[in-house]
């Protein structure tokens, strides 16, 4: 494998239907899938995933799975909580994995979450991660400081009240919302 490893933990495609695929991805994502089930069958991947599918793109891959995906990464956090697609995945047993669960850093400002971090003695990005944790999401947040890396792994000592949660489920549309995978211009 040209990464220098012998294997990886889990490998995703990462869009259903960028706009070079746009007349043809339900059959790609199909050839894709079979390429990937084959590598994890060689032992290459652990498990394989899929990234801003909504339910027509998931639809669409499990007519011709074998295995099913393990994970649904998408854009998941309190400006924008995807509730029916959320719920779909959790009904199939995918895994719902957030990325920019800090709003690619535009939530960490917002006066709820501040407050609500003052709260339990936790800095908003603390707060950010909890939220998806208590949501039964696999947040993916992003730093390039050691110290922030830190920090935002230590969020299992406090636990967000559910009043507190409801404020936060709230905040819909205060940072940016999830964008349309059909309508993407890549
Ligand atoms: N599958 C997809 O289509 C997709 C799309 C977008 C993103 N992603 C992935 O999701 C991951 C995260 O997404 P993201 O980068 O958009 O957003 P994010 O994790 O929500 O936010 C990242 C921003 O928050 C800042 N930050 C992180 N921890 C902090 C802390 N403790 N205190 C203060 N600031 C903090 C970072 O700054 P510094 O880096 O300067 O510390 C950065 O500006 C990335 O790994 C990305 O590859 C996937």
């Amino acid at each position: 494998m040209k990464l220098g490893l012998d294997y990886l933990d889990l490998y995703l495609i990462h869009w259903p239907n960028p706009a070079a695929m746009r007349d043809n991805w339900a059959e790609m994502n199909a050839e894709s899938w079979q390429a990937m089930e084959e590598a994890v069958k060689a032992g290459k991947l652990r498990a394989i995933g899929i990234s801003n599918f909504r339910k027509k793109h998931i639809d669409e891959l499990l007519k011709t799975a074998e295995i099913k995906p393990a994970v649904n990464q998408n854009y998941l956090n309190p400006s924008d909580m995807q509730e029916e697609l959320v719920k779909y995945n959790d009904e199939l047993g995918i895994l719902n994995e957030a990325y920019s669960p800090l709003g690619t850093g535009g939530l960490l400002g917002n006066e709820t979450v501040k407050e609500i971090g003052a709260h339990y003695g936790k800095s908003p990005a603390q707060v950010l991660i909890r939220w998806s944790l208590q949501h039964g999401f696999l947040p993916l947040p992003k730093s390039v400081h050691p110290e922030y890396i830190k920090a935002n792994s230590d969020v299992f000592d406090f636990e967000i009240s559910p009043e507190d949660m409801k404020s936060l489920d709230n905040l819909h549309g205060v940072a940016k919302t999830a964008q349309d995978p059909d309508k993407a211009e890549f």
